[in-house]
């Protein structure tokens, strides 16, 4: 079978689920920024936004009823949506050649992580998760609270920026909101007074500190 790689996953997800494929488009969007503020690499670029676009591929997998709940899903449908990421490994396998699928699965597999490890599939903590998906888990929520939902509106933009300072090192990691604020050019400072500028502080290292590596997963 051939490898239709990235555009083929795409172009999927474009027709089956549109919503999925937009969310995706905006969460790339911010990553790309976050990636430039940062002056990471081309290539490094470029695995970041398409990480990004495709990190809830895995809901093409899922049933479409899930996605048009009128209200609060229940455990049960709680539980489904989690498989979101299991299926989208799933369909990376199948759609991408070994080496895409190395270089973009931590993006689909664990972006559901949270800082102090209360998140899933593994409960990776602090600086285990890749600081890449640490800073796409930043960029997913602001872009799903902009978005309306069936039985939610959207955040303000100052509303998003302040619920993700508030999950700074609980959900988030806490260098990951103070990039994402600074690139978006908004001052931390009006978020969080008790905050400083962690932003100089980022640096390269910050990026292979994360001691999580496919190879003690798979
Ligand atoms: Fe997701």
């Amino acid at each position: 079978m051939p490898r239709s790689g990235v555009q083929g996953l795409l172009t999927v997800l474009q027709y089956r689920r549109p919503e999925v494929f937009r969310h995706g488009q905006r969460v790339a969007r911010l990553m790309d920024a976050m990636a430039r503020r940062l002056e990471v690499g081309e290539v490094e670029r470029a695995r970041w936004r398409a990480g990004a676009w495709l990190h809830d591929v895995g809901k093409l997998l899922l049933p479409r009823t899930l996605f048009e709940a009128r209200g609060p899903l229940c455990v049960e449908e709680r539980d489904c949506l989690r498989q979101h990421v299991e299926a989208g490994e799933a369909l990376l396998r199948v759609y991408l050649s070994p080496a895409a699928f190395t270089s973009l699965l931590p993006f689909v597999r664990l972006h559901h992580e949270r800082y102090d490890g209360e998140g899933y599939p593994f409960g990776l903590k602090g600086d285990d998760l890749p600081f890449e998906v640490a800073l796409l888990s930043v960029a997913d929520a602001y872009a799903a609270m902009r978005e309306d939902r069936p039985y939610q509106g959207a955040k303000t933009h100052d509303q998003a920026l302040e619920e993700l300072v508030a999950c700074a090192g609980r959900q988030f990691h806490p260098r990951a909101v103070e990039i994402f604020l600074a690139t978006l050019g908004a001052p931390t400072a009006r978020y969080s007074p008790s905050s400083s500028a962690l932003i100089s502080s980022m640096n390269r290292s910050t990026l292979s500190n994360s001691r999580y590596t496919l190879a003690n997963r798979m």
